[in-house]
């Protein structure tokens, strides 16, 4: 077993009324100007948006608003809002939207306190010393963002994260009444981002903290059982707040104590949807099978434990690795039963050229310069070799 820190302090308003102490969060936490910060206009279209304004001056909170971030948020925007903050004296960023728009909200809390440009830290050129407080309504749960330490921007085509202690909310507001209104793409891949923020924990070669798998394995079948409820009545408020409350512990380091994460499949994505710009989840799933095959063998029984455990596969203790590959392949079908793509192909629509899977390898492993995964450690070989196999 692994020591471990776990370290989670966003402070967690949870339900239909949780609104109402939005304002109350925000002087908490030590917000008097507060940019508020969000999307394409889904907030707009469904109120939220007013609410929260109104919410604000009731209080007597002065705000400023910027909307804007697109899905796979882009580092001009980050660098408008700097320039905006430290023009209006904001010292505080309440992000209204998804991940996306937490992630926006992050890297301005980063750049506003730094002299330097905010892609220092994404490059591994600087550390930031202190951030602006963020807080979050959450309104598409997938990305945990709200309680997780990562930070994710595009810069043109190079799609990059970065993960700080810094860069924790101060608090969530999450009512899952506000994603009865996400489209079923989304929701899916929704379903499938939060599922492999705790599937890239629990493959590992570790295999001795009974209690993080029993939290991972009711996690992803929970998630599991209730993206289908939602899909078939997306104003499911149980089932909603199944998957809210999901995608926030599933990335907040819950579980992942006591074992070594892997990350390889995330880093092997945020390449495709920095090149391709597509949905983050959806690139997931169009990896993971792949990865699957790829690296079972380096600890068979546990993926012999996921099929069993999660997927519902009956155990043959005669054939252990027939019983893992059952498990690959009910995932798989779970993906394609919530429309989500199992191969590079059905996420993009066509075929993958060879050249862009090498450029994609090159990328992910800085031309040869990093390895990611540590169930197997991947090589640019084999990042080729796993885009290869999910073309
Ligand atoms: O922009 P608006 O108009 O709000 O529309 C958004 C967007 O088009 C829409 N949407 C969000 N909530 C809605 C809604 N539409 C209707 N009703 C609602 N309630 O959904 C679209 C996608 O939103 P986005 O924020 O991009 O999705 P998501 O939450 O999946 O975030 C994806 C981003 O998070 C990053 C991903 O790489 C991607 O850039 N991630 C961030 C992580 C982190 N910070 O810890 C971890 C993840 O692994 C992930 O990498
Ligand atoms: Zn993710």
């Amino acid at each position: 077993m692994k020591d471990f820190t776990y370290y989670a302090p966003t402070e967690v308003a949870f339900g239909r009324d949780a609104l109402g102490q939005v304002a109350v969060l925000v002087k908490k936490y030590g917000g008097h100007k507060v940019l508020v910060h969000f999307g394409g206009g889904s907030v707009r279209r469904s109120g939220l948006l007013d609410q929260v304004c109104d919410l604000l001056s009731a209080r007597g909170i002065d705000y400023i608003l910027m909307g804007g971030v697109v899905p796979n948020p882009r580092l001009e925007l980050v660098r408008e809002g700097i320039a905006l903050c430290r023009k209006e004296g904001v010292d505080m960023i309440l992000a209204v939207g998804g991940g996306s728009v937490m992630d926006s909200s992050k890297a301005i809390a980063y750049g506003v306190p730094y002299d330097g440009d905010v892609w220092d830290f994404f490059c591994g050129k600087a550390k930031p010393e202190k951030a602006l407080p963020v807080g979050c309504v959450v309104t598409n749960p997938a990305s945990g963002s709200e309680m997780s330490d990562s930070c994710v921007i595009t810069n043109i085509e190079d799609k990059r994260g970065y993960s700080s202690p810094l860069g924790r909310c101060r608090f969530t507001v999450s009512n899952p009444e506000f994603t009865f209104t996400l489209p079923p793409y989304q929701t899916a891949a929704g379903v499938a981002d939060i599922m492999m923020h705790t599937m890239e924990r629990y493959f590992s070669h570790d295999m001795d903290m009974d209690l993080t798998d029993s939290l991972a394995e009711a996690l992803l079948r929970t998630m599991k059982d209730n993206a289908y409820k939602v899909l078939a009545d997306p104003c499911d408020y149980r089932a909603r707040a199944q998957i809210m409350w999901g995608g926030s512990l599933a990335h907040n380091g819950l579980t992942e104590c006591g074992l070594q994460r892997d990350w390889a499949c995330h880093k092997m994505e945020h390449e495709l949807s920095g090149m391709f710009d597509v949905t983050h989840g959806a690139g997931l799933t169009a990896i993971w099978p792949s990865w699957a095959r790829y690296v079972y063998k380096e600890n068979i029984q546990r993926f012999v434990q996921f099929a069993v455990n999660v997927m519902g596969v009956r155990n043959d203790f005669s054939d252990p690795e027939g019983t893992a590959i059952r498990g690959i392949e009910a995932m798989e079908r779970f993906y394609r039963d919530i429309r989500m793509p199992v191969t590079i192909g059905e996420l993009l629509g066509r075929e993958i050229t060879d050249a862009e899977i090498s450029e994609l390898a090159r990328r992910c492993s800085h031309g040869g310069a990093i390895t990611v995964g540590n169930l197997k450690v991947l090589y640019q070989k084999d990042m080729e070799a796993v885009y290869r196999l999910a073309r």
